[in-house]
């Protein structure tokens, strides 16, 4: 169990989710947090008529600590919902001051104090500070918070750029706060989504901010394409960790009459994969379902006859194989009896591996210098 003091002295037992994830050393909050929440304590920010917006709070180490305040939480992470919702649960909190936002929902306008997890991705980073800039004005204060490691001079251009002065506390335990005044004058459009052609085709791929392969095809989903299984009419075809849906469109091109169902943990990844299958293939359509999930544990067992899958190795900051057992494992339950399972993987990650061990065995359907294409039959 781990347990987290702060600012009102309660102790909190927090933990990452999902709860089963295999490398239980990792904690759910970091020095990062513990700095943000002792500086509104220290400095006595906080009264009666504060609304906070936090951003990013993976597992609910902020936002569970200010519960006494009407305080938003706005994560594009479904998993980091999930997170703050069950540690609610496990530490029988009422909470009906907060609010559980995704990033594509609007800010409130009322909002005194920003709390700022500063995310990895530079593209979520620039889009979120440029929706706070539109939305905020005049006197909001604004703290975020990072390991000092992760605050590089070009993330602090980044806050001078699109909210205005910006300066730096100490280190605490490695991690450093951020003071931003919203001062800049000059107001800056999303670049978001950004749009790419996909190549040998007459498809536009549109990707928000925190979408994987915003800029271009990923060369791993390029090789996938080359060697995905041929589809027949009315077959049940889940695109696993979907991104901006690139591998079901292409399967859904090959075989217009079958079913899609695109899944992600990323709210921004499933509008995206949504926008690209209503404006590339818009017959295609009603065939199609999306859905914000981690990996497939809201989906029932054999049920599907096709899972393809470009599996993540990190979640956030941690590097960690337990995405991909948990999208392995879920697509074995959710298969139907002979269905199969067909990825994609970095050589060197040995999917195989795995592959015996859930599946029985595997079939190797292409490699290159990088990559392997595998194929797993339930
Ligand atoms: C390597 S990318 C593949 C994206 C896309 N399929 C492609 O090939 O370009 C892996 C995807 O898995 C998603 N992902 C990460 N953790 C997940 C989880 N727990 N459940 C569902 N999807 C997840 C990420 O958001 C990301 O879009």
């Amino acid at each position: 169990m781990q347990s987290h003091f702060i600012i009102n002295d309660t102790p909190l037992s927090l933990y990452r989710y999902p709860i089963s994830q295999s490398n239980r050393s990792l904690q759910a909050w970091d020095a990062a947090d513990e700095y943000m929440l002792s500086y509104l304590e220290e400095q006595n920010l906080l009264n009666d008529d504060s609304n906070i917006l936090v951003f990013n709070d993976s597992f609910g180490a902020l936002s569970l600590n200010l519960l006494d305040w009407s305080t938003t939480v706005v994560s594009d992470s479904w998993v980091a919902h999930q997170g703050i919702s069950e540690n609610l649960t496990q530490n029988s909190l009422d909470a009906p001051k907060l609010t559980i936002a995704d990033s594509l929902n609007p800010l409130p306008k009322a909002t005194s104090i920003v709390l700022y997890k500063i995310p990895k991705s530079k593209a979520l980073l620039t889009e979120q500070l440029i929706k706070i800039k539109e939305t905020l004005q005049g006197n909001v204060t604004f703290i975020a918070a990072a390991r000092a490691k992760d605050i590089h001079s070009s993330t602090l251009k980044v806050f001078e750029k699109y909210l205005g002065t910006t300066t730096t506390s100490l280190a605490v335990k490695k991690a450093r706060l951020v003071f931003c005044q919203l001062d800049n004058q000059q107001q800056h459009s999303s670049p978001f989504p950004t749009i790419w052609p996909l190549e040998n085709t007459n498809f536009h791929i549109s990707n928000h901010a925190n979408v994987f392969s915003r800029e271009k095809l990923d060369l791993g989903a390029r090789f996938f394409m080359e060697h995905l299984p041929k589809l027949h009419e009315d077959q049940t075809v889940i695109d696993l960790g979907c991104g901006n849906g690139v591998i079901g469109l292409t399967a859904l091109s090959r075989q217009p009459k079958a079913n899609i169902t695109f899944v992600d943990e990323s709210f921004m990844a499933i509008a995206s994969a949504k926008e690209n299958i209503e404006k590339n293939l818009p017959n295609g359509i009603s065939q199609c379902q999306f859905t914000v999930n981690d990996c497939l544990s809201s989906f029932e067992a054999n049920t599907a006859d096709i899972v393809l899958c470009n599996p993540p190795f990190h979640q956030e900051q941690a590097t960690t194989d337990h995405i991909a057992w948990q999208m392995l494992n879920d697509a074995h339950r959710v298969l139907k009896k002979g269905g199969e399972l067909r990825m994609i993987g970095n050589r060197n990650l040995a999917y195989h591996i795995k592959l015996k061990r859930i599946f029985g065995g595997c079939k190797t359907i292409a490699s290159n210098k990088k990559f392997v294409v595998l194929s797993a039959r339930k």
